[in-house]
């Protein structure tokens, strides 16, 4: 199921603190980073923020910018992105500005929180998602019923914790503010609990005034069915790589990355790289680590198309590669189509196998374009 792409945004004190414990909202961020994240306002769908946060600060979540919502006009979109807010309780204040202010507003929550919310007569659209909240179902509705594509989440810790916990989010924005507020019981950013290991991808610095953004991307796999924002990314990297093919007409145009558990890239490789003019996008990614390399055994293949039943170049095809190599988890975008071999199923030797094939099929055109003069 596709998701929005989900971006968390939070300003934290030098030593780690989201807020004090004072009745006013402290204020983290510099003026120049309060317009910056009104443009990233601007640039989204959906803003998402907890129902702890909208009782803790009492936050209107605008685009304050004029230039910017009329811009939003013209391309055809709402005025101001859809508000959106999660509470199990359902104990929300019907006064808030929160629903008096902006857009569209919606609220997920559970059948007793339902309950609650409808007493208090909020001015929103209540979505009950059965006894507990999923974040998934959350993401999902938002998808295929709103039609959110880029959903800001503006906080608060509890909120940023289960997301970045669950591998759903896709990037996070964190701006380090030059303060400390050394309250035990002010509220973190992140609390304790399962994240992914190793190490997240850095992927931007700025100095702004005198706070600094940085934005970083998860990197680990997911370790199941269920695809995480990194295995989309991964992916989507693999597709870029069939891209750079040498073109054939008698072979596919495939990319394929090997990731170990800890989000470290072992290898990539693509279909007729180097000198090879027959190789395959896996084989030559795999040739490039040790088959003794004991992070095989919990790596992710991901490959643009599904790795080859059957072939005719070399005496194995990719999926006994991949066997071979003792991967267990392969991500793929699109299954093979009956051009060159009939009946190929890839995916379906590895799963009799025991392997974990996940195939999201959002990225099958990204997978295909390279390859259109074969169809
Ligand atoms: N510096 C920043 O960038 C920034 C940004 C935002 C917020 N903050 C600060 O963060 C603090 C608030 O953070 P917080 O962690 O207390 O609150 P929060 O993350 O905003 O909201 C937590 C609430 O959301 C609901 N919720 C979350 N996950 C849920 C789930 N899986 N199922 C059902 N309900 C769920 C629950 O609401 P119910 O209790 O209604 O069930 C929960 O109490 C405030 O001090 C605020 O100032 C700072």
């Amino acid at each position: 199921m596709p998701y929005p792409y989900v971006l968390l945004s939070a300003a934290v004190s030098l030593d780690g603190y989201l807020d004090d414990t004072g009745p006013e909202r402290l204020l983290l961020s510099s003026p120049a980073d309060f317009d910056r994240v009104d443009e990233v306002r601007a640039s989204v769908d959906a803003i998402l923020v907890g129902a702890g946060t909208i009782r803790a600060d009492n936050p209107r979540l605008l685009v304050n910018s004029p230039a910017r919502r009329a811009a939003r006009v013209a391309a055809g979109e709402p005025e101001y992105p859809l508000k959106v807010t999660v509470s199990g309780s359902g104990d929300l204040d019907p006064d808030a500005k929160f629903w008096h202010t902006g857009g569209e507003k919606i609220v997920y929550t559970t059948d007793k929180g339902a309950e609650q919310a409808r007493v208090a007569g909020l001015a929103a659209d209540l979505v009950p998602l059965g006894p507990d909240l999923d974040w998934r179902r959350v993401l999902e509705h938002l998808h295929d019923v709103r039609g959110v594509r880029r959903l800001m989440v503006e906080g608060g810790g509890t909120i940023h914790t289960q997301l970045l916990q669950e591998g759903l989010a896709d990037e996070l924005q964190l701006v380090l503010a030059p303060l400390f507020v050394g309250d035990p019981d002010a509220p973190r950013l992140f609390g304790p609990g399962a994240y992914q290991p190793g190490r997240l991808r850095l992927t931007e610095t700025r100095r702004i005034e005198d706070v600094v953004l940085m934005r970083y991307e998860p990197t680990a796999p997911g370790t199941g069915p269920l695809a995480t924002a990194a295995d989309h990314h991964w992916l989507a990297l693999a597709c870029d790589l069939a891209a750079q093919c040498p073109p054939s007409r008698t072979a596919f145009s495939v990319g394929a990355v090997i990731v170990a558990a800890d989000g470290t890239e072992l290898a990539r490789g693509h279909s007729r790289e180097g000198d090879d003019p027959v190789v395959h996008a896996e084989e030559a990614a795999l040739a490039k680590l040790d088959p003794a390399d004991p992070r095989l055994a919990s790596a992710t293949v991901y490959s643009s198309l599904e790795p080859c039943a059957h072939r005719a170049s070399r005496p194995k095809p990719c999926a006994r590669l991949i066997l071979d190599a003792g991967v267990r988890r392969v991500v793929t975008a699109w299954r093979e189509p009956d051009t060159f071999v009939a009946g190929a199923d890839g995916s379906g030797l590895l799963a009799g196998r025991g392997v974990e094939v996940v195939v999201l099929e959002e990225y099958e055109e990204r997978a295909k374009a390279p390859n259109r003069h074969l169809a």
